[in-house]
């Protein structure tokens, strides 16, 4: 009997050593210590040992299943620590490994533009206002000195968003000024951007929306050398001190008298030709129109119930498209509002 323990305490032994995972050791556990267990079986058989041999036999028969139990224990804890140690090693983190890069976006050349604009007035000491796009039509024309009938309409058809025509898309931003002079008092120096609707096809200079900025200046004593001496620097802040203004008389109903302001073209430097061929993107002329201005008439500002005796002042309104296509030699407008990234990325 004593060899028979023995042998059990060493198969136990060796069987646990080479137990690989939890459920192993426990089948093990039950095949040596269970019920039906090896060691059960063994003790079974004390009911044929002499008196004396019995308690010898009881203490070794205790000493195996201690060694058993203990080593069981030790097996245990070994697995789970190995378990513990690969989990935590599956589930490392490197903090310092480098993160995924997210591309940052930027400004559209548009608003990188417009941006610059507006810093330029803001430093003159405008102030910067917006405006509705669904305008009365009243604003749009009738108060800007354009009343039913005046072919001015007709160039700047629109969508018309009642029956009565009394509610449209505006064609240009110059219904701000109407707005501002109705609810501010002079001195006033205002810039307003923003969309406009015109029934424009497009192609590489036009479209239906475009965007504008308006500017109106009122207070005493305002003359057209404040509103060539603005808009010079204006062009020369944004295109460069090298850059050429040109000032040509035109008409608009709500200014008199009224001009065009010119730049000199970025691309054949006012010559009109690039090695004999035509200059395309000025076709010729030398010169690109970037914004229509004049002295505010004097029929606008009684009708905003300022007294033109008193005070006088000059508006203007460019677009800010061009604006954009001259600032960065962009030949097509609809190149700005594709927004194709292979074009963005370039700014
Ligand atoms: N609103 C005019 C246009 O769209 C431009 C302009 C603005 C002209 C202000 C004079 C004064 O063409």
């Amino acid at each position: 009997m004593k060899q028979q323990l023995e042998a059990i305490e060493k198969k136990a032994l060796d069987a646990f050593a080479a137990a690989s995972d939890p459920t192993e050791l426990e089948s093990l556990r039950v095949k040596f210590l269970g019920k039906k267990g090896e060691l059960t079986a063994v003790l079974k058989m004390m009911g044929s040992l002499t008196p004396e041999e019995r308690p010898v036999m009881g203490q070794m028969a205790n000493q195996v299943r201690a060694a058993i139990e203990k080593d069981l224990e030790e097996k245990k804890q070994k697995l789970a620590a190995k378990a513990l140690d690969l989990k935590l090693r599956s589930e490392a983190l490197d903090v310092t490994m480098p993160g995924t890069e997210v591309p940052l976006g930027h400004k559209h050349p548009m608003s990188i533009v417009l941006d610059e604009m507006k810093e330029i007035f803001i430093g003159m000491g405008f102030d910067v206002v917006d405006g509705p796009e669904v305008e009365l039509e009243s604003y749009n024309f009738t108060k800007l000195n354009t009343p039913a009938g005046h072919p001015a309409r007709d160039r700047q058809d629109t969508f018309y968003t009642t029956e009565d025509d009394t509610v449209l898309l505006r064609t240009q931003t110059s219904p701000m000024q109407i707005r501002v002079m109705e609810t501010r008092k002079p001195p006033i120096r205002i810039i307003s951007p923003g969309r406009v609707y015109r029934k424009d096809e497009v192609d590489a200079t036009h479209s239906p929306m475009f965007h504008q900025m308006e500017g109106l200046v009122i207070d005493k004593g305002i003359t057209m050398a404040d509103l060539k001496g603005s808009l010079t620097q204006m062009v020369k802040l944004l295109y460069g001190e090298d850059s050429v203004v040109r000032f040509r008389p035109h008409h608009f109903p709500f200014t008199e008298p009224s001009c065009e302001v010119d730049v000199r073209c970025f691309k054949c430097r006012g010559e009109g030709q690039i090695d004999g061929h035509t200059c395309s993107t000025c076709h010729g002329e030398g010169w690109i129109e970037i914004l229509g201005a004049g002295m505010v008439h004097p029929a606008v500002l009684e009708g905003c119930g300022i007294d033109p005796k008193e005070y006088s002042g000059f508006a203007f309104g460019c677009g800010v498209e061009r604006m954009t296509m001259n600032r960065f030699a962009i030949n097509d407008l609809r190149l700005i509002f594709e927004n194709d990234v292979r074009f963005l990325n370039q700014f």
